[in-house]
């Protein structure tokens, strides 16, 4: 099967934006059976320009339906990164309490005030719908928090806090975040900085989280996500996290100790769902499934960009060490078929299945997925560390940093197994349920179709049921 840039490159069941440009996910929320999908879209080229933000549903977070555009740029500027909430008390005003507005907050990046070089071109602002996120209007005060004179000042992620009845944002400011409280989404307090001298710093911080998880001790903590570019443990971009504690208005952290939600080359700018009902209780993820050393140029042309697998995040203790856990969604277990176990040196016959790895032997496996020119991909698994070497993997000459090999550091725990998720230009691997991930793109020129793998390791493949998407 041969493969090239058209639509031969897009996943089976990663989202992907209908055509053109699309980076990170925005405005992920909850409502009426709907998990809503946004995300950062440029409708008129398969690069990045003025953002909008593009909309999706699905009822399973894996099978979307496409919706119109719902946020267009304006006369404050693009619409950058943000967040949406169901607003249940109707503390805006904007509709009843019979029926919530959905309220999205975004940032306003102002392209004349940037190419002007003012300092203070990104702002926040507000929009609302009233019909399940089907059309929105802007607040007409926007923006809601004014610039106080910072190139970087970006990318909302707001909540209800519970305890204390009023909303907290977290907001990416260059090398920290700042916490701001409010009781109407409309008028905000800073409560707090964090971040100038804790955490990674090898690039700017950008599309923040902050969300209380219990752990497996039933102890509560809070989890602050913060996307880095560049500086991510591959070069570029990532997103790192802090355990810690929240009182409505100060995060301290647990400790000063760096950490990656994912190890791969390829998931940035993740945030969680908001709005998810408590009877359900799991605290959902998804990221951009790229990087921006070569977001822009991966080898494409009528989209760009998928969204990750949706994971669930869960908060471990490992050998005293909080960990945050990513479990690819149980959703995902109806699209795949029984699995059945395969042998080192067989054939594959699609692009898009699952794998999982068990019965590991102590000294490690190696796992090498080949076409018929010689294209490969491998994954090993040592005593302290899994690797993805995607040298020759495929398609690399679109930029320099592409072909490479990743490393991720395992803890001090027995490997009992990995699940790999293959779909057409991506991979993503979960070691023990997700306590280490590695997210990676690769663009082969043509279908692996053999797979060889170490010798008394159980491999099991289930194929991608075909009610998805045509193969
Ligand atoms: C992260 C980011 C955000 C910003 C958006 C612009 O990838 O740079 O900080 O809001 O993309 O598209």
């Amino acid at each position: 099967i041969k493969l090239s840039g058209g639509e031969e490159y897009r996943p089976a069941y990663h989202f992907t934006p209908p055509a053109q440009w699309m980076n990170d996910p925005n405005g992920m929320v909850y409502f009426e059976g709907e998990y809503h999908l946004f995300y950062q879209h440029f409708p008129d080229s398969n690069v990045w320009g003025p953002m909008h933000w593009g909309h999706a549903v699905s009822e399973d977070m894996i099978n979307w339906e496409h919706l119109p555009i719902a946020l267009y740029p304006d006369s404050l500027g693009y619409i950058f990164s943000g967040s949406a909430v169901i607003d249940w008390q109707n503390t805006s005003g904007f509709g009843t309490r019979d029926n919530p507005p959905m309220v999205a907050i975004y940032t306003y990046h102002d392209p004349v005030g940037a190419d002007a070089r003012r300092i203070d071109f990104q702002t926040q602002g507000i929009a609302y719908s009233l019909d399940r996120g089907r059309s929105w209007t802007k607040y007409q005060q926007n923006p809601v928090l004014e610039n106080p004179g910072i190139i970087d000042f970006r990318d909302p992620k707001v909540s209800w806090n519970e305890e204390f009845q009023q909303w907290t944002m977290i907001l990416a400011v260059k090398d920290h975040v700042n916490i701001y409280s409010s009781p109407d989404l409309k008028e905000w307090k800073l409560e707090s900085e964090f971040g100038q001298s804790i955490g990674a710093h090898g690039g700017v911080w950008e599309c923040p989280d902050l969300f209380p998880l219990t752990d497996e001790n039933e102890t509560e903590k809070w989890v602050m996500l913060v996307s880095i570019n560049p500086g991510g443990p591959q070069g570029g971009s990532a997103t790192q996290y802090f355990v810690g504690d929240f009182d409505g208005s100060v995060f301290t952290p647990g400790d000063s100790t760096i950490r990656w939600v994912d190890y791969g080359a390829d998931n940035y700018a993740g945030v969680t769902w908001s709005d998810v009902p408590e009877s359900d209780g799991r605290r959902l993820f998804l990221g951009w499934m790229s990087n921006w050393q070569y977001a822009v140029a991966v080898p494409t042309d009528n989209w760009r960009s998928a969204m990750t697998l949706p994971r669930e995040l869960k908060l471990l203790t490992i050998n005293d060490q909080p960990v945050l856990q990513s479990v690819p969604v149980e959703e995902l277990g109806e699209h795949f078929e029984t699995s059945s176990s395969i042998d080192s040196g067989g054939q594959l016959e699609s692009a898009a299945y699952k794998l999982e790895l068990s019965n590991i032997p102590e000294s490690g496996l190696e796992l090498i997925f080949e076409n018929n020119i010689a294209e490969k991909l491998t994954i090993s698994l040592s005593k302290d560390e899994l690797l993805i070497d995607r040298t020759s993997s495929g398609l690399s000459d679109f930029n320099d940093l592409f072909a490479s090999v990743h490393k991720a550091p395992l803890p001090d725990v027995e490997i009992e197994k990995l699940q790999i998720f293959m779909d057409k230009s991506s991979i993503e691997v979960f070691v023990n349920d997700g306590l280490v991930v590695m997210t990676d793109l690769m663009f082969p020129n043509e279908v692996y179709t053999s797979i060889s793998f170490t010798e008394g390791l159980d491999v099991k493949m289930s194929s991608l049921k075909s009610d998805l998407v045509e193969l």
